[in-house]
């Protein structure tokens, strides 16, 4: 059943979308099963990023008002076989709710081993569907003041959802600042936020250009960061049962 993570920032512009492709990307070049449903509805680019446009039939806003079924909604990457794409091509003409995005979204889980879901800027109604459909959140910032104040109010806001657990993923990062102390540190800001740091993300203009790069070591990083999680839980789970035993 797949783990279904949001990436949300509250502030635009952060990095939400580039965060879940890439983070995507890099699960499924292992071969884990990975869907990135787009939930950031009317102004979807998920398509874009992935060079997948104009391919999908049917989308997410499709499968809740029950024009198909939810996995006709879903588009396999043409470079990566175990990455889906469940778009968003349009905005709802009619108010789509939280729970009726969690049937399609549930209804999915089965196939994948992670589902990411892009969450939309803002702490709307887009937001508040995006989280309720959540089992885990990563929330972006970048180190200025005011994309850390969003990161704060948002990881104030994500704790009146059930999540199992809230990351967080600094992007944009300039090593030169950094070193020079113009800029916090990615420790200063995981301390300022009190999240744990999953990814640190550096600003690479090949990023906005041409997407980033296939080996790109910081989101192979946070792929890592993201499956040691698994595995701490599983040690987790047969610590506590050795004790037992
Ligand atoms: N690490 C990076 N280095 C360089 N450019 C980046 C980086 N991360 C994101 N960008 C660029 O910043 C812009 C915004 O990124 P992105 O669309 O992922 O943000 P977003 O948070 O999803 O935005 P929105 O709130 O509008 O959905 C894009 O042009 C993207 O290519
Ligand atoms: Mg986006």
């Amino acid at each position: 059943m797949a783990r279904k993570i949001v990436v949300t920032s509250g502030k635009g512009g952060v990095g939400k979308t580039t965060v879940c492709c890439n983070t995507a990307i890099q699960l499924a070049r292992r071969g884990i099963r990975v869907l990135v449903a787009d939930l950031d509805f009317g102004l979807n680019n998920v398509d874009v990023l992935f060079g997948m446009e104009n391919l999908a039939t049917y989308d997410l806003i499709d499968a809740v008002e029950g024009n198909c079924r939810a996995r006709q909604t879903l588009v396999r990457h043409p470079r990566y076989p175990t990455l889906y794409l469940a778009s968003s091509n349009r905005a709802a003409e009619k108010y789509i709710s939280p729970q009726a995005l969690c049937l399609v979204l549930d209804a999915l889980a089965p196939q994948f081993d992670f589902i990411f879901l892009d969450c939309p800027a803002g702490v709307g109604e887009g937001f508040s569907r995006a989280l309720s459909c959540a089992d885990e959140a990563l929330i972006v910032t970048v180190p200025t003041i005011s994309a850390m104040r969003n990161a704060d109010r948002v990881s104030g806001m994500v704790q009146g959802f059930r999540l199992n657990r809230v990351g967080l993923v600094i992007n944009l990062v300039k090593r030169e600042f950094v070193r020079r102390g113009a800029t916090f540190s990615p420790e200063e800001i995981a301390v300022a936020l009190r999240l744990p740091a999953l990814g640190v993300i550096p600003e690479d203009e090949r990023i906005c250009l041409e997407g980033a790069p296939e080996r790109s070591r910081s989101f192979r990083r946070l792929a890592d960061a993201l499956l040691a999680q698994e595995e701490q839980a599983r040690q987790g789970i047969f610590a506590s049962w050795g004790k037992r035993g």
